[in-house]
């Protein structure tokens, strides 16, 4: 490469205006949505990072293949195309399409698990979680305790405590646990990627207790890169064939292609398994659709199935990771509290160290995220008391930057307005609930300021 510098690896064919609002206009919007970042139109935010998920701009050759999308209820060319192109990656016998990744997975656990199983996982997204408690199976994650420190700077903070899952597994026994799954990268836990050895190791337990294991593939390839530059022995491979490699430990994944399948809608669900795969066909014709289509448009396979190849070429993940450290490094840098080291897809603000005056039953990551807003117009999203009540172990601020949207200079802006807040830190208010649905409660509550805020 003949300059240091990581460009954007593409030009910008189509443009899409962003609306300034004034700090005025933003506490007003903030007090109509109740605190709740979810609740905002989205043309009143100037930056969204609000998710990595179904945000990101297609490639021309997607766009060109949408055009050959084959609209055909049954037997499709579209999803040969789909389904060839994740079986060239993934490896799996059944390739399932779904609308999304929680459709995906309510469809596995609906047919795999039933009430008093216990599924463990590094950490389980929040969906992943509230599926399995649907069923009223136990979701238990495991993930190292380096995973649990923001602070920590282990490569592979993502990994699961094997010895946790063999004490699990033998505490609870091996019948009432249907599958292990392994969240690459590890979204709750900060984007943190999931080591090769770690797989590896976690398979073999696996298979000595004939239990099957899944991955939650959403950001395969972002893991892929990582394992590519941090441990040994994979520097030479490809990101496609350390994916491969990575698949070939594991039964089945659940996958939503809103993230490195680089679509703005859709997923999978993968097996090895004839029996099971026939279940979850039947059940999605029951809800999703016909197993060549499964809720989406023949053109939505076409754009999968380019995007999950995409998601692994070297120029575009060397720019993907080094623009998502770019932000963190640059915030860091300046004594920011950051989940360390920098994620594939997110930078995440540890917001109990950045605002230790609002106690954790006063959601400080609900104020960080609404100061955020306030200050600069960028929208976050809360990952910790809120979402996850009880089992939360942190509370943290995601930032979470969609594929190819962004260039360096938005990216300097939201630096800029973190710096500004955490300037001011001390003067930012708790936050208490008001209105909560009895699940998935952060998507709708409704909150307002604890107190009125003391200057210093
Ligand atoms: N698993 C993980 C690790 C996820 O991050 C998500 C979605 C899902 C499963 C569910 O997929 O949204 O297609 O149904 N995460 C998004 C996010 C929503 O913002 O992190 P989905």
């Amino acid at each position: 490469m003949p300059a240091k510098t990581i460009i954007e690896p593409f030009r910008i064919k189509s443009v899409e205006p962003i609306r300034w609002t004034t700090r005025v206009q933003r506490e007003q919007l903030l007090e109509a949505a109740y605190y709740n970042l979810f609740l905002l139109p989205a043309e009143d935010v100037l930056i969204d990072l609000l998710t990595d998920s179904g945000t990101g701009a297609m490639s021309t050759h997607q766009w060109a293949a949408i055009m050959e999308g084959d609209e055909s209820y049954a037997g499709s060319r579209s999803f040969d195309h789909f389904k060839n192109s994740i079986q060239d990656i993934f490896g799996y016998r059944h390739v399932i399409p779904t609308h999304q990744g929680r459709a995906a997975e309510r469809i596995l656990f609906g047919v795999a698990c039933k009430k008093g199983d216990v599924v463990p996982n590094n950490t389980h997204f929040d969906t992943t979680r509230a599926n399995i408690e649907f069923v009223g199976a136990e979701a238990v994650d495991l993930v190292i305790e380096e995973g649990k420190h923001p602070a920590s700077t282990h490569p592979f903070k993502g990994n699961m405590d094997v010895a946790a899952l063999e004490s699990l597994i033998e505490r609870v026994g091996r019948e009432r646990i249907p599958l292990v799954m392994l969240t690459v990268t590890n979204n709750s836990g900060g984007g943190q990627p999931v080591s090769m050895e770690n797989v590896r190791q976690v398979s073999t337990v696996c298979r000595r207790h004939s239990i099957p294991l899944y991955f939650d593939a959403c950001r395969f390839a972002e893991n892929a890169w990582f394992i590519k530059l941090r441990e040994k022995g994979y520097e030479l491979k490809t990101p496609k064939e350390v994916a491969q490699e990575m698949f070939r430990y594991g039964d089945g994944c659940t996958m939503s292609a809103k993230k490195d399948g680089m679509a703005n809608i859709g997923g999978f669900l993968c097996t090895n398994n004839d029996l099971l795969a026939q279940q979850e066909k039947d059940l999605l014709i029951l809800t999703e659709g016909y197993p060549t289509y499964g809720g989406l448009a023949g053109r939505d396979l076409e754009a999968i199935a380019v995007g999950v190849q995409e998601s692994l070429e070297e120029d575009y993940l060397r720019y993907r990771i080094a623009s998502t450290a770019y932000l963190g490094n640059h915030i860091a840098s300046q004594g920011v509290p950051i989940v360390q080291p920098p994620g594939g897809h997110a930078i995440y603000l540890d917001a109990r160290a950045f605002l230790p005056h609002i106690p954790p039953d006063q959601f400080p990551g609900v104020a960080l995220a609404c100061e955020l807003y306030l200050e600069g117009g960028i929208r976050s999203v809360e990952i910790g008391a809120l979402m996850f009540a009880n089992a939360a172990k942190m509370d943290l601020v995601r930032l979470a930057i969609p594929r190819r949207v962004y260039t360096q200079s938005h990216i300097d802006y939201v630096v800029e307005v973190i710096l500004e807040v955490w300037k001011n830190r001390g003067n930012i208010p708790g936050m208490k609930l008001t209105y909560e649905a009895p699940f998935l409660r952060h998507f709708t509550a409704h909150l307002e300021p604890a107190r009125v805020a003391v200057a210093g």
